[in-house]
This record gives C-alpha cells, structure tokens and sequence, in this order.
C-alpha cells in the first residue's frame, strides 16, 4: 500500500503514472545503451564519441530521477528493476562486442529517436490530466532531441 496522498484523481493519476513509468523505463535504458556504446566504441572518432556517450549518460539518469520523483510525488511507486527495464524498454538492445564509431551513433540516433516518439506521446497523453508532469517530459523531450540532432549531425557528410 502505498502511502502518499496524490494530487491526482484516480483516473488521471493512472494516465500520468503509466506516462512516468514508461518514460522511466526508457532512461534508464537509454543510461544503460549509452553506456555499453560509450564502452565499446572503435574508430577516428573514438574520442568524441566515447566522451559524447557519457553525457547522454549522465542526462538519461538525471531525467530518470526526476520522472520517477514525479511518479512518487503523484502517489504512484516508480518501478525501476531491471526485470521491469527489459520487459518494457522501447529501445533496441545495443550491439555486441566493439562498434564503430559511425555505428555507434546511428544505434544512438536509433535509440534517441525511439525514446522521443514515445516521449512526445507521453506529452499528448498527459497535458490535460496533469500539465505539471507534461512540463517534465516536454523539458527532457527538448534535451534528448538537442542530442538527437547532434548525433545525426556527426553521421551527416
Ligand atoms: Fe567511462
């Protein structure tokens, strides 16, 4: 039973609890693809890349605390388990072994641009039941689609 009283009624607390879960669920695994990419990157471009990884890294788990503080804050238990992850990830699993550095940031681009699409749908499903969590993944949206683009950029000739 969980204890906190939330601001939410019922029915809009579960639309923007799914919405915070599953954005929760694809940080996370964005944190974890970034990271096994950050490890295995080979190439000319090794530095960049390898270094580039690390902050989508870092900005994963920075928006992954505060989705799943705002699924708390609402009344609803944020499930960050790894068992939980793979089920529900909307992410492609990273490749094995040693990437290129070229194929490792189309798999991050791949990985960027599966996490916004549903990311703006989580923005559409929860602006009317609760704009204060739309105001959260609206502002993650924006950075993970700044890094979409840089990432496309270094893939462009
Ligand atoms: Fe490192």
């Amino acid at each position: 039973m969980y204890g906190v009283k939330s601001p939410l009624p019922d029915a809009d607390r579960k639309v923007v609890g799914e919405a915070l879960q599953g954005a929760l669920v694809d940080l996370i695994d964005l944190s974890l693809v970034a990271k096994q990419l950050h490890w295995n990157v080979v190439g000319p471009r090794f530095r960049s890349v390898h270094l580039q990884l690390d902050e989508v890294v870092a900005l994963a788990r920075l928006h992954a605390d505060t989705v799943a503080e705002r699924a708390a804050a609402i009344g609803v238990s944020p499930d960050g388990r790894a068992g939980t992850v793979s089920r529900s990830s909307g992410i492609a699993t990273a490749p094995e072994g040693a990437v290129t550095d070229s194929a490792t940031v189309g798999a991050l681009v791949a990985a960027l641009g599966a996490v916004i699409v549903r990311m703006r749908e989580r923005i559409a499903a929860t602006g009317d039941p609760d704009p204060v969590s739309q105001d959260i993944l609206i502002g993650l949206t924006a950075d993970l689609e700044k890094y979409s683009w840089m990432a496309q950029a270094e893939n462009t000739a």
